[in-house]
């Protein structure tokens, strides 16, 4: 997507033709800083510590993580090596161990001399494949929203609502839970979005809003707690998140919250879908909430909060006392059934072992 009048992606091969460029997404939104990352060690760095985030772009991120391992030492030992140092970085999202599989497997069987530039070609592909998804659940989501739009009364918007950062940030481009958004106001339907905050990390608030705001976007930041309120007042049409990770029957997992949306949508009668490529499906595990393993950060992100003060210098401020121990669960799990339905590249499926079969046959176990 653009940022000013420049397209950019949010992960690219540097001019140099090995290292990695990655917009640093703890800055934004109040500067837009590329880095270079050189290594594996870097990339588990950048991963870890969020400077790239969101389930498919840790994935390609992680694939090109193994390209800088096979360009310094492409033996055997060192492919499982940074297969490991990758993988250990975030639990939760499954695109990771997806991308470092299909690295692996693509790499393995090669000789070692043509390992390195594989692993850039294999990562390039990945990261190409992304959008690709990326543009096709835009436009099955594109349909549900052109429905609803088409039971207003005229230019009246569709009001969504969305949880974290589930754009183009969180992807290579366009974004799951934005593509839609994004197709849908290109083709002129009108939209307008809620877009939470998304404590701890702000990922709505720094993120969502400055993509949606970059793209002229209609949209208003709400604190985390007002979707249920909206919802009531009938001031939402529908909710579209993204997710880390969605089970074969169709559970959810996503960032911390938006469980509570999914309760308060089935409430009040909203809609309520996620938006997915199928490298986000587990096929190994069913039940979520007792299967995926949820990342636990840091408490220092729940007691302090970061932005820029009247200087324009980036501060962070403490709000609990010093005493006070913080949690800090990153995800939560949606059940199926509260889950209207399942945008994928493939169609919109229904959140169960049954419909995430039919639009999958050659994936479902
Ligand atoms: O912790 P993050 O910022 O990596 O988590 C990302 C999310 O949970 C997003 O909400 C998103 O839905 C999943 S990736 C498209």
């Amino acid at each position: 997507m653009n940022v000013g009048d420049r397209h950019y992606r949010t992960i690219w091969l540097n001019e140099d033709g090995w290292s990695v460029d990655i917009i640093d997404q703890r800055r934004l939104p109040h500067e837009f800083r590329v880095e270079t990352v050189r290594d594996t060690t870097e990339i588990a760095t950048a991963i870890r510590d969020m400077w790239v985030r969101g389930a498919p772009l840790i994935g390609v991120a992680a694939a090109y993580g193994m390209a800088l391992q096979m360009r310094a030492d492409p033996s055997d030992a060192s492919l499982d090596e940074a297969w490991e140092k990758l993988h250990e970085t975030r639990p939760t999202a499954i695109n990771l161990r997806w991308a470092l599989d299909a690295m692996r497997a693509h790499l393995k069987p090669l000789p070692e001399s043509e390992r390195a530039a594989a692993a850039f070609a294999r990562a390039a592909e990945i990261a190409d494949e992304d959008v690709e998804l990326n543009r096709s659940i835009g436009r099955n989501g594109l349909e549900i929203i052109r429905e609803i739009a088409a039971r207003k009364k005229p230019g009246e918007p569709v009001n969504i609502l969305t949880h974290c950062n589930a754009g183009w940030l969180a992807t290579v481009d366009y974004g799951t839970a934005t593509a839609p958004i994004y197709l849908a106001a290109e083709a002129g339907i009108p939209v307008h979005v809620y877009v939470d905050e998304t404590r701890p990390r702000n990922q709505g608030a720094f993120l969502t809003a400055w993509e949606l705001a970059g793209h002229g976007v209609p949209h208003t930041l709400i604190v985390d707690n007002a979707g249920g309120h909206l919802m009531q007042r009938g001031a939402v049409d529908m909710v579209i998140v993204g997710t880390d990770r969605t089970t074969a029957r169709g559970d959810v997992c996503n960032k911390i919250g938006t469980y509570l949306k999914a309760l308060a949508a089935h409430d009040n009668g909203v809609p309520f879908y996620v938006a997915l490529p199928s490298p986000t499906i587990d096929w190994t595990v069913s039940d979520g909430i007792a299967e995926i393993p949820i990342e636990e950060r840091s408490g220092d992100e729940v007691s302090l909060v970061a932005g820029m003060d009247a200087e324009g210098a980036m501060r962070q401020v403490r709000i609990s006392p010093e005493a006070t121990p913080a949690a800090n669960p990153a995800f939560d799990v949606t059940p199926a059934r509260l889950v209207t339905g399942l945008i994928t590249e493939r169609g919109v499926a229904k959140a169960s072992a049954e419909g995430l079969a039919a639009l999958f046959p050659d994936r479902a176990r």
